[in-house]
């Protein structure tokens, strides 16, 4: 289902009074309802200070609040303590993020005895959790607006009602439905050389350890109408780097009226969309990940050689437990068949250590596995337990200094293979995307299709323009290079 929102049509209904109409009103109204307030108080833009924690996924959600925020009047500062809204965006995918965010919301208060009049507001993945949403209203008695992921288009309803009500909003949990995908909403990003574009919402994987789909509700993609129209106008204001986002985009289509999948996105992109501009994509999920998926990045020139394949652990067993419907067997094939299609692909994953039951010996296939694929980089997680996941009630016997030990194991073994990855670059041709200044004076730092970094002796004229480098040499964490004249 998808909902089409223009913010500056003509007909915007006067909300009735009444506190479910003023929840439930017509977002546009509401917008201006809230810049006309704002101007009534104000002789300059108050400023907000939007901050997302977690995925991609939840910073692209953040840059659409921040979209809103500019069009209600707001003006955009990097210092809490400056801001007249503070608006935090948070994820809940392991424990210690979320301690983090509770901690920052926490510190907080002392804003509000200097300014009474701050209105702080908590979004995202967090508050779609009851105990989270519940603990908020009771302990956190500063925090103004709290709003679940679905409830997304009432930011400006709830912001008007507590500008002028002085009253607390709470749409959590107990409100979610599954939102349509709302088209047309503006959008303030970072930056205009790169972007993340979401071509879906939520997952329905439903993997035992995972929050996601709890808090993120059912999958839902955009049409690829809308997806290819935001892309071509990305490409048109100068966007350079674009990625396309969703917890599983290989699941891409399924729900939608037009018979589409993934791999024809991709495709259809790499030809309809003019520019000189490239294509990342994330997360693939490897049980549907196809050689179709694979031949497509083969093919078109503007797919990064890159793929992000999530492998979580290296044994079978291990894998049936996280409710993953592949084996390893089957995940080796699609790498063998990826490097022979897509010669220098780079491959990264995700790994998570330490998963309830996980033996010495599981944790040893993962170790073998990772020799066996050669990622060019992981991003490795110690497994945290998440109220309402099937894995919760998993009894977990492995102590968590145990634990430590097997990570730090995986991060060294992982820190060789990715400087032999690195070192094997050195003498060959990248294509690279210079973004602005290097470490060192006189040098830019640019990604690689396989997104690596890579810094090199520059005018700060090349930013934004794609060039080809030589590369010369090979640190853990970037390449070094000179332009090819
Ligand atoms: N949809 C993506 C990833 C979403 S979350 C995918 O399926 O690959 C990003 C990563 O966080 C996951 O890949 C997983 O490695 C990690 N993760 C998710 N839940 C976790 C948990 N409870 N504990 C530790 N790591 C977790
Ligand atoms: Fe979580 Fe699995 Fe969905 Fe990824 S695919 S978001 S790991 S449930
Ligand atoms: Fe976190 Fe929500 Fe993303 S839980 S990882 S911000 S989908």
């Amino acid at each position: 289902m998808t909902q089409q929102y223009d913010l500056f049509a003509p007909t915007p209904q006067k909300p009735e009074k009444g506190e479910e109409s003023f929840f439930q009103g017509d977002a546009r109204e509401y917008v201006r309802l809230v810049s006309q307030e704002l101007a009534r108080r104000y002789e300059t833009p108050p400023l907000a200070y939007v901050h997302s924690y977690g995925c991609q996924q939840n910073v692209s959600d953040g840059e659409r609040y921040s979209g809103l925020l500019a069009e209600m009047g707001y003006g955009f500062t990097d210092r809490p303590e400056e801001a007249e809204l503070i608006l935090l965006n948070t994820c809940a995918v392991r424990e210690n993020a979320e301690k983090r965010v509770l901690g920052n919301i926490g510190a907080m208060k002392h804003y509000k005895e200097h300014r009474p009049n701050l209105i702080i507001a908590v979004v995202g993945c967090m508050t779609q959790q009851q105990h989270i949403a519940d603990r908020l209203k009771k302990s956190y008695r500063h925090v103004d607006l709290v709003l679940g992921t679905n409830a997304f288009i009432r930011l400006p309803a709830l912001l008007f009602g507590r500008l002028t009500k002085n009253q607390r909003y709470f749409k959590g949990p107990e409100d979610s439905e599954n939102s349509p995908i709302i088209e047309g909403l503006p959008v303030r990003r970072d930056g205009t050389l790169k972007a993340w574009v979401p071509i879906m919402h939520g997952c329905d994987n439903f993997c035992s350890y995972c929050i996601v789909p709890y808090v993120r509700g059912r999958e839902r993609s955009r049409e690829s109408a809308s997806v290819i129209q935001e892309v071509r106008q990305l490409v048109s204001q100068g966007c350079r780097d674009i990625t396309l986002l969703g917890q599983n985009v290989n699941s891409y289509g399924k729900g939608l009226e037009e018979k589409i999948n993934f791999s024809t996105l991709l495709r259809r992109l790499n030809d309809e969309v003019e520019g000189d501009f490239r294509i990342r994509f994330m997360t693939s999920h490897p049980r549907d990940c196809t050689r179709e998926l694979i031949d497509a990045i083969a093919d078109c020139p503007k797919v990064c050689k890159h793929l992000h394949l999530p492998v979580q652990s290296g044994s079978d067993r291990v894998l049936k437990e996280m409710n993953r419907h592949y084996t390893i067997e089957h995940y080796l094939e699609l790498i063998q068949y990826a490097k022979e299609r897509v010669p220098g692909i780079s491959l990264t994953s995700d790994i998570i250590v330490g998963f309830p039951g996980e033996t010495r010996e599981d944790f040893e296939q993962t170790l073998e596995l990772i020799k066996q694929v050669g990622y060019t980089s992981l991003f490795t997680f110690i497994y945290s337990r998440r109220s309402g996941t099937k894995a919760e009630k998993l009894p977990d016997v492995v102590t968590a200094e145990e634990k430590s030990k097997w990570f730090q194991e995986l991060l060294d073994l992982q820190g060789v293979i990715g400087q032999e990855i690195m070192d094997s670059y050195v003498g060959r041709r990248l294509r690279v995307l210079p973004e602005g200044p290097g470490r060192e004076e006189g040098t830019l730092t640019s990604r690689s299709d396989g997104n690596l970094i890579v810094e090199f002796p520059g005018d700060p004229s090349l930013v934004g323009n794609f060039v080809e480098v030589q590369i010369t040499g090979a640190m853990n964490w970037a390449l070094k290079g000179e332009v090819v004249k």
